[in-house]
């Protein structure tokens, strides 16, 4: 792979660094043996030049605002695909051909239904809980029932240890909203679409049969898709570190929660949507600018800016598209997405946010999709995790599947004190 070279000059030393070429996407200079060579480290912090991993899956171009998954790009896959294919696609290489595609729809669907044991789980929480907290804790609970799945290095174990989570997501984030509002858990109806469940399990009671809205459940898949995968983000390389020690998947997609949970990351979309409410309408958004740009005013325009995306979010534009959706379908109209409109558009003329590159991100919109689907911002965050399960699987297996997979151990520039002796408590 490695047909170029970097030259390093360092203590007086010269030596070659292999430079790998992916199939898209910048050169990638290789210093695994730079240590061995030099007796340095690299320092990079928050990974801003480090490339963590080999992937197949996920591709982004942040200059271009372009993302691929397996190649495809994002906005094909919202606008024709559904959830159910872009996990297969994700997980597979390959779009699937249609038996392929019913039978992981009816593979999935065999394991929505959690063991029974795991109902009395939940009332051990405060009704008060934040759903995050609950999904972290029923995600990590999983390894204690599933032990069949535990072994990861057998591939069938892993595959339906894959299988359960992405299945068992929506029954554990639907519940994690029923206990919230005191209404009783709903058992999965396999008959319905994985959305279409999902969103029954979330707003049915059992007193009366719930209509699956069609344009909402188009809404809610298209939301887990422009969610399911985004290469080496936060949690996802939570979740490869994770995993990287042996740790079985269920305790890894519970790191990986843990990390998504951050206003940084999958919190953005609670904090972009309170933020919205807090300007409230679009005269205060001159104001809420003014502060997004002093530096010594800690508030930031949430939904705002991103690590990778030095343009705009591809899919931030089609979340916008899919509010009109929503809202026509629902025929709801809040005014917040006239103030959100505004702020995207007097924040984009803005010299700060031009010189810095900040666009919105998928976060902007998401906030005022869900709450009108009626949603509470405390689950905003669960389902993003419940679509981002299927990314942090896929990613999971490729790593354990790589035969040249060691642990993840970063090294550190230490600055702490030098070696000295021990004091006793009186003489100090
Ligand atoms: N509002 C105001 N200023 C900002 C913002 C913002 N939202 N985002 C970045 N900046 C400024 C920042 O102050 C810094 O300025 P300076 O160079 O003068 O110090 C500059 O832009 C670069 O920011 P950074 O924090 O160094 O950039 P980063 O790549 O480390 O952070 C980010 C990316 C997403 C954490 C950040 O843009 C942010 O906090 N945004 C708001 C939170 C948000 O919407 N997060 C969702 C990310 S998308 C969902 C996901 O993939 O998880």
């Amino acid at each position: 792979m490695a047909d170029k070279a970097a030259t390093l000059t360092y203590d007086n030393k010269s030596i070659d660094l292999p430079v790998l070429a992916g199939s898209v996407g910048p050169d990638v200079i290789d210093i695994r043996k730079l240590y061995g060579q030099t007796g340095a480290f690299t320092y990079d912090p928050g990974y801003k030049s480090t490339a963590s991993c080999e992937s197949a899956l996920t591709y982004i171009d942040g200059d271009e605002g372009v993302l691929l998954h397996r190649g495809y790009p994002i906005g094909q896959l919202a606008e024709h695909s559904s959830f159910m294919e872009v996990s297969y696609l994700l997980l597979n290489g390959e779009l699937p051909s249609k038996d392929e595609l019913d039978d992981f729809t009816y593979t999935i669907s065999r394991h929505t239904m959690l063991h029974e044991q795991l109902a009395t789980f939940y009332r051990g929480f405060r009704r008060d809980a934040h759903p995050m907290a609950i999904m972290c804790g029923v995600v990590g609970a999983l390894s204690a029932f599933y032990h069949d799945s535990t072994d990861i290095s057998d591939p069938e174990q892993r595959k339906i240890a894959s299988h359960r989570l992405i299945a068992k997501m929506p029954t554990i984030a639907a519940m994690a909203f029923k206990y919230s509002v005191g209404q009783p858990f709903l058992y999965p109806d396999n008959s319905l679409s994985y959305t279409g469940n999902f969103l029954r399990m979330t707003f049915g009671v059992p007193a009366e049969p719930y209509e699956v809205v069609p344009a909402v459940e188009r809404a809610m898949d298209r939301i887990f898709i422009l969610h399911a995968d985004h290469e080496q983000n936060a949690s996802t390389s939570t979740v490869r570190l994770a995993g990287s020690s042996g740790a079985n998947p269920f305790a890894c997609i519970a790191a990986g929660i843990a990390c998504l949970w951050g206003p940084a990351h999958g919190g953005a979309n609670e904090a972009a949507l309170n933020m919205l409410r807090e300007i409230g309408t679009p005269d205060k958004i001159p104001h809420y600018i003014e502060r997004a740009k002093d530096k010594n005013d800690p508030f930031r325009l949430m939904g705002f800016g991103h690590r990778v995306y030095k343009n705009y979010d591809p899919r931030a534009t089609v979340m916008q598209k899919t509010v009109r959706e929503v809202f026509d379908a629902l025929k709801v109209n809040d005014p917040l997405f006239e103030t959100a409109l505004r702020l995207e558009e007097l924040a984009l003329k803005d010299d700060y946010f031009i010189e810095k590159k900040l666009f919105p991100n998928v976060d902007f919109y998401s906030g005022v999709i869900l709450s009108a689907i009626g949603f509470p911002t405390t689950m905003f965050t669960a389902l993003f995790a419940l679509a981002r399960t299927v990314g942090w699987v896929a990613q999971w297996n490729e790593m354990i599947s790589d035969p040249g997979q060691v642990i993840g151990r970063p090294r550190q520039l230490y600055t702490g004190p030098t070696e000295r002796d021990y004091v006793p408590v009186d003489k100090r």
